[in-house]
């Protein structure tokens, strides 16, 4: 039987609740990085003929899976761009497991249906996208970009579905900038584009794309009888989190008759913030744009988004009648295979809407203000240490500083290896640093005292070494 009696479900129910407390008591203590226990992961290799049962079950999990795991909710977890999960949504992701909606056609989903359509309203609405909007969640941001780009070739070839990219009309290039994410080249790579008809535009003295320059690679391109089609700006740039000036690229994107995609899997939530609201406006005026709920609205790992201004370049792309589905159209409902790729999906809308629905919308522009706060005083006060120094300004939540004795692989291993915080690396401009990156609720104005102490005693010892 692969189902579980009423004694067994009563346990599974106690031993989950005992997990999910234990926890989250746990985070701060926990290591950020385990000290591996090679032995303990040898041993998950084997699957067994005979089951272990429901304690044998969480007993493997709570000795061998957990012991190996990273703590990406420690408040001093400040590499990459990794949001720890709210609080509701390990209970959303059960309720999501046990219902098992396939998000595809609304009748396998119709309130999942329903309430997906809701999320991406509500997302596109940041934007003022306008009432022809629409859009899917996806795997993460780099699907997003990837659905993004796809689109816009659709658009640019009317023809591409039946002719692909073999007529050998003229080559098609695409724009970024040298700061860009590589989920831009990657897309690029995927979509037969090619990486050699990807322009890293160069970045001004603050990472953002140099517009005069974009403008100038448009033109030669042409020029060169090559067919500029699609630019990629970036409002949080992966690394410093500058802003690349939206409006002036929106600007050239209509003049010159370009899909303009905005990557904003790290920046684009930043929106919900009073403070950055003006800085983001221009966003609604691109064709499409990926957001990433999965780091800024603190889903657990996997939601993107994708949204687009025109709902009707989704189905353009995507939709493909097939006889054996039985599809009728409902005014309340999407099918969402029409949207996207794939065709059997999970309730990915589940974990947000339930965490917007416990915490409300508010909860979450305040923990975007206090990350912006956090960052702004490590900023503060890494420009204030004698041995550090910043490498940019800070737009966002990304702080990226030097030694200025170096030593910065050494460096970030003591601090991972003791305990006191895990930061990932920087390269900026040829230049090596650090970056952390604030995308935690739990970070607290200590913990990034404690970071930069510990930091100014590492780089004063690199200084005396
Ligand atoms: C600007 C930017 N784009 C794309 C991505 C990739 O997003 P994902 O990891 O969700 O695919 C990231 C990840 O940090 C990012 O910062």
């Amino acid at each position: 039987m692969l189902n579980l009696d009423e004694a067994e479900r009563k346990k599974a129910g106690e031993l989950l609740t005992a997990f999910f407390d234990d926890y989250e008591r746990s985070i701060p203590e926990r290591p950020l990085v385990p000290d591996v226990d090679r032995d303990a992961l040898e041993a998950l290799l084997a699957i067994p003929e005979e089951g272990i049962g429901v304690e044998g079950l969480f007993r493997e999990i709570n000795e061998k899976i957990l012991p190996n795991s990273t703590t990406v909710a420690h408040p001093r977890f400040l590499a990459y761009v990794l949001g720890p999960p709210n609080g509701i949504a390990p209970y959303a992701e059960a309720i999501a497991a046990t219902i098992n909606q396939n998000c595809n056609f609304w009748q396998l989903s119709p309130a999942a249906s329903v309430v997906e359509r809701g999320v991406v309203a509500w997302l596109s609405a940041l934007f003022g996208q306008g009432e022809h909007a629409g859009g899917i969640l996806t795997e993460g941001g780099s699907i997003a970009t990837l659905n993004a780009m796809t689109v816009a070739l659709h658009a640019r070839r009317p023809r591409f579905r039946e002719q692909g990219l073999q007529m050998g009309e003229r080559i098609l290039v695409v724009y970024t900038s040298a700061e860009a994410h590589r989920c831009v080249d990657k897309a690029a790579a995927i979509l037969g584009i090619g990486l050699d008809n990807v322009r890293r535009i160069p970045t001004d003295d603050q990472w953002r794309m140099r517009v005069d320059l974009l403008e100038k690679e448009i033109r030669a391109d042409r020029a060169a009888g090559r067919e500029p089609f699609c630019v990629v700006a970036t409002p949080g740039t992966v690394t410093s989190g500058s802003i690349d000036p939206i409006a002036d690229i929106a600007d050239v994107c209509e003049r010159e008759d370009l899909w303009l995609h905005v990557d904003g899997a790290y920046g684009g939530l930043f929106v919900l913030s009073e403070h950055k609201r003006e800085e983001f406006q221009a966003c609604g005026r691109a064709d499409s744009i990926a957001v990433d709920p999965h780091k800024l609205l603190f889903a657990p790992l996997a939601a993107g988004c994708l949204l687009v201004r025109d709902r009707s370049t989704l189905t353009d792309a995507y939709a493909f009648s097939s006889s054996y589905l039985t599809v009728a159209e409902d005014a309340l409902m999407i099918d969402y295979m029409d949207h996207g790729p794939q065709l059997s999906r999970g309730f990915k809308a589940l974990k947000i809407w339930s965490a917007l629905r416990t915490f409300g919308v508010g909860a979450f522009r305040a923990a975007m203000d206090h990350m912006l706060d956090l960052a702004q005083y490590m900023a503060d006060l890494v420009d204030a240490e004698r041995d550090l120094e910043l490498m940019a300004p800070v737009s966002l939540t990304a702080v990226c500083f030097r030694m200025k004795h170096g030593k910065h692989a050494a460096a970030l291993a003591t601090l991972a290896g003791e305990g006191t915080a895990l930061l990932g690396p920087a390269s900026l401009g040829g230049q090596h640093g650090m970056r952390a990156c604030v995308t935690n609720f739990r970070t607290t104005r200590h913990d990034v005292e404690q970071i930069v102490a510990r930091l100014a005693d590492v780089a004063g010892q690199a200084r005396d070494d």
